[in-house]
């Protein structure tokens, strides 16, 4: 009996003794791991010189060349490790993304907010990721196709017979898209408030972080008080008339999920800084794209204008169609489109189901966002020492996966500089093509973004023609890369 006891009592000390040894020998093991080849370059500079002194994407490929497809480097003050093959970005951002949380600048959270979902790990981005996905996954967006053809149609009458530039105009295109999903229609009132707020934001987001009178984060910072103000004003006025909205901030407001009104003006201005900017520069890129290749902007066009034409219910023009083989989506499709047509009664106005049968223009969005990979590469931090794949990556170390290297590997993609949509035919491999990220950080907004560009490119190619100002061989970086001077472009109406 006396022994049994002891033995009880001694198990508890066993086990503790057991546990010990195994952190001692996992440490001793994750030691024992080399660091993943490259160099760190000087003490605290790193490599950052190298990296922003000529093209990034020379500075990442001749690294790759060297020392594989994940390396070490020093950059931004960080120690990193770079991260380009498929099946490891996937490890980073899906399968082990528990031990790899978003880091962002520490200026860069205070300046859209330290509660908003791009900064948070765990059940609070969680909620709030649900709370998104809620107001932009399809079944909600469907609803609003007809008031963002509304303001593709006005934009583009308002550009029309000018010179633009591209990016510019593309960039309000997609604000006022953004607070359309975001705000509804009620709060247009505001528009120009935010529009003047939001300039003022972005121009600070990218400066020196010195928050001293007169200096642009200054002015910045200012701006998001405003932003968060006007926000507030907005909210209220909801509460006060008990109306239910269908838009983000309805989501958001719903009193089961009780978030601040503060975490709601951190998530809201948050989400529409990450729409503006990333769509515009696409739309950008397509333009570019489509006016050097015109046998592929004809394929868009005539595919669209076939489209234009199934609307007005010409039934002859579909059997021909049909017949001759202009057509090769399935019969029911087109006689969707038809009676959905017939019975709403709104004959020449785009809904849900056409944008999703113009499978040429999906595929040159496709292709454009693989080619521009406007967001180059992403920022994670390990929360732990991390075995991976071979290598120790230490805690705190920043590791980024390098979407455009991945885009542009020619055993991913033959040929990876050329622009060639008809590439997306077939689909690619697995974890090849990540526009939008990967795992529990990926893009919510990324049917949204799609369906934008869709009805913007419906209207353009079908009406409008446009000329590029000079040959535009040059890239700039307002951080994302851009056609030099944001494409100057000439638009005009079709005779
Ligand atoms: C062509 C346009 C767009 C591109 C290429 C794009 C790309 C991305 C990428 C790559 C990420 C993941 C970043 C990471 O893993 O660190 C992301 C996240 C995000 N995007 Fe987009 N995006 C676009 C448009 C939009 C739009 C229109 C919205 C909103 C309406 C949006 C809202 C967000 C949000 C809220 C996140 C953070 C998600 C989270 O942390 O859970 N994006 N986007």
């Amino acid at each position: 009996m006396e022994l049994i006891s002891s033995c009880l009592l001694l198990l508890p000390t066993i086990a503790f003794s057991l546990f010990l040894l195994k952190l001692i020998t996992s440490s001793l093991g994750h030691a024992k791991l080399p660091l993943p080849p490259g160099t760190m370059g000087w003490p605290y500079i790193g490599e950052t010189f190298q990296l922003y002194s000529q093209n990034p994407n020379t500075f990442f490929a001749s690294k790759l060349k060297k020392y594989g497809s994940i390396f070490k480097s020093h950059i931004l003050g960080c120690p990193c490790v770079m991260i380009a093959s498929p099946e490891a970005a996937k490890q980073v951002l899906v399968s082990k993304a528990h031990l790899f949380k978003p880091t962002f600048p520490a200026s860069k959270e205070r300046m859209l907010g330290k509660q908003a979902i791009f900064f948070h790990q765990g059940d609070y981005h969680a909620k709030l990721r649900k709370l998104v996905l809620r107001a932009f996954m399809p079944e909600a967006i469907k609803t609003i196709v007809s008031e963002v053809e509304s303001i593709a149609v006005a934009s583009l009458d308002s550009w029309e017979g000018k010179l633009i530039t591209t990016f510019q105009e593309m960039k309000t295109y997609a604000f006022n898209v953004a607070l359309l999903s975001i705000l509804g229609k009620d709060e247009a009132q505001y528009r120009e408030d935010l529009k003047r707020c939001y300039y003022i934001l972005e121009k600070g987001y990218n400066s020196m972080p010195i928050n001293l009178p007169g200096t642009l984060f200054h002015k910045a910072m200012k701006a998001r008080k405003e932003l968060a103000k006007i926000l507030a004003k907005i909210l209220s006025l909801r509460r006060e008339t008990k109306q239910t909205h269908n838009d983000l901030l309805g989501s958001f407001m719903e009193e089961s999920e009780g978030l601040t009104d503060d975490q709601i003006a951190d998530n809201i201005i948050g989400v529409v800084f990450a729409a503006r900017d990333t769509t515009a520069s696409i739309i950008t890129w397509i333009l570019k794209y489509l006016a050097e290749n015109p046998s592929v902007l004809q394929a868009v066009t005539v595919r669209i204008s076939i489209l234009v034409k199934l609307q007005t219910k010409s039934q002859l023009f579909l059997a021909n169609c049909l017949k001759n083989g202009v057509l090769s989506f399935e019969q029911e499709e087109q006689e969707a489109i038809m009676k959905g047509k017939e019975e709403s009664g709104e004959e020449k106005l785009l809904n849900w189901y056409d944008t999703k049968k113009m499978p040429i223009t999906t595929r040159v969005i496709q292709e454009t966002l693989r080619v521009a990979s406007i967001l180059s590469f992403t920022f994670r931090e390990a929360v732990e020492d991390v075995e991976f794949n071979g290598y120790l990556i230490p805690k705190g170390w920043k590791v980024l996966p390098l979407f455009r290297n991945i885009h542009h590997n020619p055993e991913n993609f033959p040929e990876p500089e050329k622009f060639d949509p008809s590439r997306f035919e077939v689909a690619p491999k697995a974890n090849t093509f990540m526009p939008f990220g990967n795992g529990i950080h990926s893009c919510p907004g990324n049917e949204l973004a799609k369906l934008e560009i869709l009805v913007l490119l419906h209207h353009l190619t079908t009406k409008y023609r446009w000329s590029m100002m000079a040959p535009q061989n040059g890239i700039q970086y307002g951080p994302f890369p851009l056609p030099q001077n944001g494409l100057p472009i000439k638009l005009s109406l079709k005779s």
